[in-house]
């Protein structure tokens, strides 16, 4: 081989790869990435989140759609934990995570403890998807190893969250595009949406689906229609357990409950519902060990969407404001 044609093909080869880095900016998240940084980071959230759940059950659930949302928000960016200010309008006021979005105090005090350990290294995002992963083994779920190396946003935007995530009252087809505009299959969003084996819906999340809808089990809409006026305005915040079985352990109970006619927003039964994603959801309410899988694989990729990395972004101080 001529010198020139071996050089030019190293060049090629060097190019190529470099475009593949550029192309996918979450390259450069890795399990290890604080391991010298801030060996200890797992250690120190861990025992911060077992003392919340303890008090709080459903903490672990909260914590985990906080996740959810940041995520469907411009990225796993921690927008979603900024609070308000002059320049612009947050995302804790966006339909989805007003009077609803809960947890900000855990994972404050969390970052407290991470912050004595490594002062200014840890972004909240990263604190974030390493506070959902464990609540999730907490409560019975599955235990993986989490991409880390993620840096905070500068900015946070209430429209984008109202746009992005998902509804209750939406239809199946709908759903679907709101997670394929995040790069998520509709497959993957049916394992994501196990996440609703634990926590807890607000009456006003679901009274149209107990009253209105008829793919719902009547024992099971009775059972909710007697904490949940059908007037709106009376009773909107009563809470119903989105898994009736086990709304604290993280389980297949949830495909169960909606092969039965007992999901209980609208959204959830939608999964079950004579459509394309029928027999995933008959697939996972007999095999546990299917769902977990496939919803670790989904959550890794969940955390990979859009993360700011290198320079971009900080290291937030407090999680609540930008530096
Ligand atoms: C299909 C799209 C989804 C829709 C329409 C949806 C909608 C909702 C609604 C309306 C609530 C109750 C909020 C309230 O009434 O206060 C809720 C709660 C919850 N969601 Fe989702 N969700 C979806 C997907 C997900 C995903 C992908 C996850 C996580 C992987 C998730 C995790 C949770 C959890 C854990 C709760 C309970 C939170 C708590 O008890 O504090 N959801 N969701
Ligand atoms: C999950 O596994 C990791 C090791 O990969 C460990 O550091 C972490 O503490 C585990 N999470 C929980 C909640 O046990
Ligand atoms: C049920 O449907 C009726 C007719 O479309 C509507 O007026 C009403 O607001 C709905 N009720 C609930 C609780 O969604």
């Amino acid at each position: 081989m001529s010198k020139y044609s071996s050089s030019s093909l190293t060049f090629a080869i060097v190019s190529f790869a470099y475009l593949l880095l550029l192309g996918s900016s979450s390259a450069q998240l890795s399990t290890n990435f604080y391991s010298s940084s801030c060996p200890n980071l797992c250690s120190t959230v861990k025992p911060v989140l077992q003392s919340a759940i303890n008090k709080d059950k459903r903490m672990g659930a909260s914590i985990l759609r906080l996740f959810f949302h940041d995520c469907f928000t411009n990225g796993c960016d921690g927008s979603l934990l900024l609070d308000d200010t002059s320049s612009f309008t947050g995302e804790k006021t966006a339909n989805a995570n007003l009077n609803s979005a809960r947890g900000f105090d855990v994972i404050d005090n969390i970052k407290t403890a991470v912050e004595k350990a490594c002062p200014g290294v840890v972004s909240c995002a990263d604190i974030l998807a390493i506070a959902a992963r464990d609540s999730v083994v907490l409560l019975g779920g599955p235990n993986w190893s989490v991409k880390l190396g993620r840096r905070d946003a500068r900015t946070a935007s209430k429209s984008v969250a109202n746009n992005n995530i998902p509804q209750p009252t939406q239809s199946l087809s709908a759903l679907i595009s709101k997670f394929s505009a995040q790069g998520l299959s509709a497959k993957e969003m049916v394992a994501l949406v196990g996440g609703h084996t634990i926590g807890q819906a607000r009456c006003t999340s679901f009274r149209g689906h107990i009253y209105n809808d008829t793919d719902i089990d009547s024992s099971f809409a009775k059972l909710r229609q007697a904490n949940c006026p059908r007037a709106s305005g009376s009773g909107d915040n009563n809470l119903a357990p989105l898994d009736l079985q086990t709304p604290t352990a993280f389980d297949n109970y949830y495909y169960k409950n909606l092969v039965n006619k007992k999901g209980l927003l609208h959204s959830d039964q939608q999964m079950f519902d004579g459509g394309s994603t029928d027999s995933q959801v008959r697939s996972y309410s007999n095999n546990q060990q299917a769902f977990f899988s496939d919803f670790v694989a989904a959550m890794i990729k969940m955390g990979d969407i859009k993360p700011l990395t290198g320079s971009t972004g900080e290291i937030r101080k407090n999680c609540r404001k930008i530096n």
